[in-house]
């Protein structure tokens, strides 16, 4: 029996991406509820100016507290996160974790020192991204790879669509640099749907680097502020578009790996 004291967290993405993180933050904490809402009436985030990006993110999570009053928030969106975080933190006071690019570990793993750090295109161009790189990457070359299809092709893939080799491989391409025989080694998936295509990736690489993804951090991070589990795994996710749409049988199925058990639209 789930326990009615378990928490409940909301984890929250532009589309399906943060299923990535959901997938490290329910295996922390099996024993919470989860909701998790993609706006994908907005979709891709990438896309949307900072003014614009701000007001939708705070409407869109100011109507999910209303109506799932979550313990916690994750904010399962690099490009959110390193626009909104301060506004949403000013605005309510459930606790939020971010997901930021990981350019600190990178920079202090990478044997190189050369460093991609591959995100949406409004990801790489933000000043809180220069900012990581001014604090933590001292020594190393870090190159900004903005793509602004990456996150479309996982999103396909996960529905059960094609997506080319060739596509994929020009996206990622920009990432691998050879310094004089010091070559990329690690690159930061500083968006968190491109784990969603994490074999095609590794497989189209040039060369083989090691592929940061931040879920496993962020589940950390929750447990530090929420503790571990504590009872019997909860329920499975309730999922919300807020696009009102119900997912067709092979995205369905998809969801329900990632522990899904329900749709519903989410009032945004
Ligand atoms: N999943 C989002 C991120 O981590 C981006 C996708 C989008 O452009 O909406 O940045």
């Amino acid at each position: 029996m789930p326990d009615p004291a378990a928490p409940t967290i909301l984890v929250f993405d532009s589309g399906l991406g943060g299923l990535t993180v959901l997938r490290a933050v329910r295996a922390a904490r099996p024993d919470a509820s989860y909701v998790y809402i993609a706006d994908d009436a907005a979709f891709p985030y990438g896309n949307l100016g900072e003014g614009e990006l701000t007001a939708r993110v705070r409407h869109v999570i100011g109507t999910a507290l209303a109506q799932y009053a979550p313990d916690l928030v994750v904010l399962a969106c690099n490009t959110a996160s390193t626009l909104t975080l301060a506004d949403l933190r000013a605005h309510f006071r459930v606790p939020f974790v971010g997901t930021v690019p990981a350019i600190k570990p990178a920079c202090a793993q990478s044997r190189s020192k050369c460093v991609a750090v591959l995100g949406t295109q409004a990801t790489v161009s933000r000043e809180y991204t220069r900012t990581l790189i001014r604090q933590f990457a001292a020594g190393c070359h870090v190159i900004l790879v903005g793509s602004s299809r990456l996150a479309h092709f996982a999103e396909a893939e996960l529905a059960g669509a094609a997506v080319a080799d060739a596509d994929i491989a020009a996206e990622i391409a920009p990432c691998f640099v050879d310094r004089d025989g010091q070559r990329t080694d690690i690159v930061v998936l500083a968006c968190t749907h491109y784990p969603l295509l994490l074999p095609r990736l590794r497989g189209l690489a040039p060369w083989p680097v090691d592929w940061l993804d931040p879920a496993p951090a962020i589940a950390r991070r929750v447990v530090d502020l929420i503790g571990g589990p504590k009872g019997a795994v909860g329920p499975p996710t309730r999922v919300a578009f807020t696009s009102g749409r119900r997912p067709a049988p092979a995205l369905a199925a998809a969801l329900t790996d990632y522990g899904a058990g329900g749709f519903e639209p989410a009032s945004a």
